[in-house]
């Protein structure tokens, strides 16, 4: 498939104008586009089933849960895991920590035990573990970042104790675009017995992420960071952490038996997922997925960097800016200070000339303090990001040195 044309005419919004000018959507970050065959899911979902799943007696329903289950089958081939049960679907990334905050944090944490996160986590994968913590009297720590935004692994190692009992990071860090290398963290923490989460929601898209070789227990993700609709995520778990899990939120469909008396509940993963789901979105979700298969991470990847190494080779030539974020190996976005001016108006002026980026702290306040700097300016790549592309944001970024100068 050729990324300049049949990858592009997959995305409609890519079609529209901004402020008269093309899109250049650089913001993938925040989330991905969504593709023809995506939008095409749900709407079949809405226009033939738009039935609830596991419930109904009749063929609308029973179509409606082959459709829901088939995408949880894509999601575990998706993630290496060795059963459909490992897979729990979620509303999204921050859904999936705080279902584990409230399940795993209140099964394993006592007064005085710690949690492990990192100057660089995004705030989903911060405060739900603060909640919990400050309910168990146990301390969340955070794993120190260097100047070029690599995590301190030496400083991680002399964090380690008994006492850590989760050990929760990012996998790929959505303000500096550091791919961490958590096989290494997490072998270290499995040594003093920690359980080990992965936020994988910006690796998703960019690498594959076979559970097992990461070596994690838990691993979250969005699907609209993914080419699917916005409302699913995943939690995949290991099956014996799973097992040993209470329930996150009561309600129908993951009950075994309700009596006066109490309630039993159903196994994993129909146990975590109270009330009806987002279902077409979980058919969305497996159609998204099913088209980044057939492009493959090998081709990806070969693009991403291509087209992300063209930014950071052209900012870094632009007197008076800064990236934030230089160690290697990197994923699909370039964070970056125009020195003597406020990112939001950087990003004001880039979006008259059509080109969408983030601007701010993006919800990593710990790191934007640890950088000692209000926040930055933020372009995300993605499959259907080009040279052009590159080309119309260098440009506005000059321009906008010109105007704020
Ligand atoms: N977490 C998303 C981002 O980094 C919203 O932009």
């Amino acid at each position: 498939m050729s990324w300049e044309s049949e990858v592009r005419d997959l995305f409609p919004q890519l079609k529209r104008q901004v402020n008269g000018r093309r899109l250049v959507y650089l913001d993938s970050g925040a989330t991905t586009l969504k593709p023809v065959p995506v939008i095409a899911a749900v709407n079949a979902h809405f226009t033939n089933e738009a039935a609830n799943v596991h419930r109904g007696a009749h063929t609308l329903s029973d179509e409606a849960t082959g459709k829901y289950e088939e995408a949880r089958e894509r999601v575990r081939g998706f993630v290496g895991a060795d059963s459909h049960e490992e897979i729990v679907f979620t509303k999204g990334t921050t859904d999936g920590i705080n279902l584990l905050a409230q399940t795993l944090g209140r099964t394993v944490l006592n007064e005085g035990d710690e949690v492990i996160v990192s100057q660089m986590e995004h705030h989903s994968n911060i405060v739900p573990w603060q909640m919990i913590a400050l309910e168990k009297k146990a301390k969340v720590r955070f794993v120190p970042v260097l100047e070029d935004g690599s995590l301190d692994f030496e400083a991680f190692k002399k964090m380690l104790s008994p006492k850590v009992k989760i050990v929760s990071l990012v996998h790929l860090s959505n303000a500096l675009g550091t791919i961490n290398p958590l096989k290494q963290f997490f072998a270290a923490a499995h040594a003093v017995n920690a359980v080990c989460v992965t936020d994988a929601a910006q690796s998703i898209s960019l690498l594959p992420l076979l559970a097992k070789d990461l070596n994690t227990d838990f691993l979250v993700f969005s699907g609209h960071k993914i080419f699917a609709p916005t409302g699913v995520g995943v939690l995949y778990g290991r099956r014996e952490w799973l097992d040993k899990l209470p329930p996150y939120q009561g309600g129908g469909s993951m009950i075994a038996q309700v009596t006066e008396e109490g309630t039993t509940y159903l196994g994993t993963p129909h146990r975590f997922e109270a009330g009806t789901p987002a279902i077409a979105e979980v058919i969305g979700l497996g159609e998204a997925l099913k088209l980044v298969q057939s492009l493959g991470f090998a081709e990806i990847q070969k693009h991403e960097r291509l087209i992300v190494g063209l930014a950071e080779d052209a900012l870094a030539k632009i007197e008076g800016v800064k990236i934030y974020g230089t160690a290697q190996p990197r994923g699909h976005l370039v964070s970056f200070v125009l020195q003597g001016s406020h990112p939001a108006d950087v990003g004001a002026i880039l979006n008259e000339q059509g080109i969408a980026i983030r601007a701010g702290h993006h919800c990593c306040q710990p790191l934007m303090k640890r950088f000692g700097i209000p926040g930055t300016n933020r372009a995300s790549f993605s499959i259907y990001s080009t040279e052009a592309d590159v080309q119309d944001f260098i440009a506005g970024v000059k321009k906008a040195k010109e105007l704020l100068s």
